[in-house]
């Protein structure tokens, strides 16, 4: 069973463990990360056995510093304005590889792109005390929603990996946005953490949607994030044996015979919903409802992460595999 260290005074523990190949659970402001060198073939190995990942989805290499992120890839003038402006933080850009990139292949599953991410918090000051970057996914198995405290995080993986770094709960809660430029045009290939207004008020054009169609990121399959219940959006009323995920001050018609409730904001804060989004879908889940019905939230800021993985978590488990 993983050992729960408490993040004050834990990065020479983490070293040691990432020196020696192991995979460790650390804290984001996103999520928690299941990290390992991202140097080491057989280290990041190990991220794709403990998460029961394919191993065609690539991961994120996390940096802590522009030194660092231009050994690994090429950035454009637009890219490199983006991370001045929101490093460390939660946003991911998806560039072009470095000609002589210590990455191992495994990191980018043989793409000629890298995504890559600055994290803030004790992720941040772990790598640059390493003096490495970090490949790290979401800390949970493959297709479950992504832990956002250690003890989420042990529960799921903690017969798996050696240690999980305890930051207490994630500030943000839902995954990073991940960015991608492409000629002129700036894609979102998944709606995170950081809001595209934020992002188009600095880039001063819209970004252009890409998730949804064709599957740019390849982890972006539609049934993920899924908890063993059924999972009901936009509901207006509460059915028999459903709980419910509520949202602002108005509760859906029945609410008082549901199997549960919880509220994800009672006053209608998006960014406490983002915080509170996987773990109350974790916690109705366990409760053995039928299905979670989930009251309407908002689309602007944060509110589309959030609506984007409620939806994947309501799709449809066909038997292809969800995956990240
Ligand atoms: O907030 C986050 O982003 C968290 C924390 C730990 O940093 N990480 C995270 O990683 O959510 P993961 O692996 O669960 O999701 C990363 C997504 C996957 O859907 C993957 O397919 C996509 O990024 N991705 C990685 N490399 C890519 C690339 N070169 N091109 C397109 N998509 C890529
Ligand atoms: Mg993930």
């Amino acid at each position: 069973m993983a050992d729960i260290i408490k993040a004050d005074g834990a990065v020479e523990q983490a070293i040691a463990l990432l020196m020696a190949g192991a995979v460790v659970a650390i804290p984001t402001e996103t999520v928690y990360g299941l990290a390992a060198d991202a140097t080491n073939g057989d280290a990041v190995l190990r991220i794709f056995e403990a998460k029961g990942r394919p191993r065609f989805n690539p991961l994120i290499a996390h940096v802590s510093s522009m030194e660092m992120a231009d050994k690994l890839a090429d950035f454009d003038p637009l890219s490199r304005a983006l991370a001045d402006k929101f490093w460390p933080g939660p946003l991911t850009m998806v560039l072009p590889l470095a000609k002589n990139s210590p990455l191992h292949p495994l990191v980018t599953a043989g793409l000629d792109t890298v995504a890559l991410r600055s994290p803030r918090g004790f992720g941040g000051e772990l790598i640059a005390a390493l003096g490495r970057p970090l490949a790290a996914p979401s800390a949970n198995s493959s297709g479950r929603v992504s832990g956002t405290s250690a003890q989420a995080v042990a529960d799921d993986l903690g017969d798996r990996i050696p240690m999980v770094v305890d930051g207490g709960p994630t500030p943000v809660g839902v995954e990073s946005t991940i960015i991608k430029v492409e000629d002129a045009q700036v894609l979102l290939l998944r709606p995170g953490g950081l809001p595209a207004e934020d992002i188009e008020a600095v880039i001063d054009r819209p970004l252009v949607r890409k998730h949804g169609g064709q599957i740019i990121a390849p982890g972006m399959l539609a049934s993920h994030y899924a908890p063993d219940a059924q999972v009901r959006l936009n509901a207006t009323s509460v059915l028999p044996d459903e709980a419910l995920l509520a949202f602002g001050p108005h509760r859906a018609d029945g609410a008082a015979r549901a199997a549960g409730v919880l509220n994800l904001s009672e006053s209608g804060d998006l960014r406490e919903a983002s915080r509170n989004l996987f773990a109350y879908l974790q916690r109705l889940d366990r409760i053995g409802a039928k299905a979670i019905a989930v009251e309407p939230v908002p689309t602007m800021g944060l509110g589309e992460a959030i609506n984007d993985r409620l939806a994947r978590a309501a799709a449809p488990r066909w038997p292809a595999v969800s995956i990240s």
